[in-house]
């Protein structure tokens, strides 16, 4: 009996996917300053982007001014998020990582709420795959709750983009390293006093193509760097990991969207292909993560089936 149990569960362990490489060197605390280092982000580009642009000018690019009101329920969380997470930390004795000098590339309304919505994707993405590297339950109590109210700013900013704001059946894991990646792009500097966190930048990998993009549709990217002849394009979205050969036009990387992704996606540049499901290991990545937005196709249910 107890050895079926075992088979069973053996079995059933090779059908879960494997979202996010453990790392060892990481400690809670190094968790939390990680994840005040994102709040602050988002705080500050919140409280730029309603400092500068009235809500008149919101209503004039088509947004509602319900829309607004919104947003600014929005700022309220990411300044008490900062406020907790600060205080967490501080309640550890140590001392809380501060706010940046950042560089926001929007110019409107429009190109604010897409990065808004590009930011709390991450910001989910970040909090989710952080949730698997946090040894405290408590700790993860905090972050499984502050990724539930990032992910109702992500479907919040998607539905008035325009986008499908429940995308994907599942959320997106991304690693501490994959993450900064993509934050890191938006620091000028830090404050000389903030403690270093055990966090590298990837070369960057930048899509070359319009988003959003449908699946079958071949997509470009451009990497920082000689991309070999024998890497891959791994994307990432859900619980799905899908590797392509990559194949070069010029110094562009092109590659079909597999039809294995939905949503806010991330595409990567691997040294191998890695295997459905599995996660992306840091000593795998070459270039990116990219943000690509994959419209999802019709929405597919059988109404018997219960
Ligand atoms: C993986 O992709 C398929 C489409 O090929 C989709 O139906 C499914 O929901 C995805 N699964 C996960 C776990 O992300």
């Amino acid at each position: 009996m107890k050895s079926y149990a075992a088979a069973a569960l053996l079995l059933a362990s090779t059908a879960i996917s494997h979202p996010i490489e453990k790392r060892a060197d990481i400690t809670d605390l190094d968790i939390l300053q990680y994840a005040l280092t994102l709040e602050h982000l988002e705080n500050v580009f919140y409280k730029g982007g309603v400092s500068t642009m009235s809500q008149d000018m919101f209503v004039a690019a088509g947004f509602s001014a319900k829309y607004y009101t919104n947003l600014l329920y929005v700022v309220n969380d990411e300044q008490d998020h900062v406020q907790y997470l600060t205080d967490a930390i501080k309640s550890t004795g140590a001392t809380p990582v501060a706010a940046c000098e950042y560089n926001f590339p929007y110019k409107d309304p429009m190109s604010f709420v897409a990065l808004a919505s590009v930011l709390e994707g991450v910001g989910t993405s970040a909090y989710l795959g952080g949730a698997g590297l946090i040894q405290s339950k408590d700790y993860l109590g905090v972050a499984g709750s502050i990724l539930v109210t990032e992910s109702i700013h992500t479907s919040l900013q998607r539905f008035n983009l325009g986008e499908i704001a429940a995308a994907n059946p599942y959320g997106t894991a991304l690693g501490l390293n994959q993450v900064f990646t993509i934050a890191g792009a938006f620091i000028k500097s830090c404050p000389a006093s903030n403690p270093t966190l055990p966090l590298k930048a990837f070369p960057g990998l930048t899509a070359t193509q319009g988003n959003p993009t449908s699946q079958g549709i071949p997509f470009t990217f451009q990497a920082k760097g000689t991309v070999p002849a024998s890497a891959f394009v791994t994307f990432v979205s859900g619980l799905n990991t899908t590797s392509v050969p990559v194949t070069m036009k010029g110094n562009m990387i092109s590659a079909m969207i597999p039809n294995t992704i939905a949503g806010q996606s991330y595409a990567f540049i691997t040294s191998s292909a890695i295997a459905a499901g599995m996660s992306v290991t840091d000593n795998m990545v070459l270039f990116g993560p990219a943000v690509i937005e994959v419209t999802p196709p019709s929405p597919m249910f059988d109404i018997k089936e219960q």
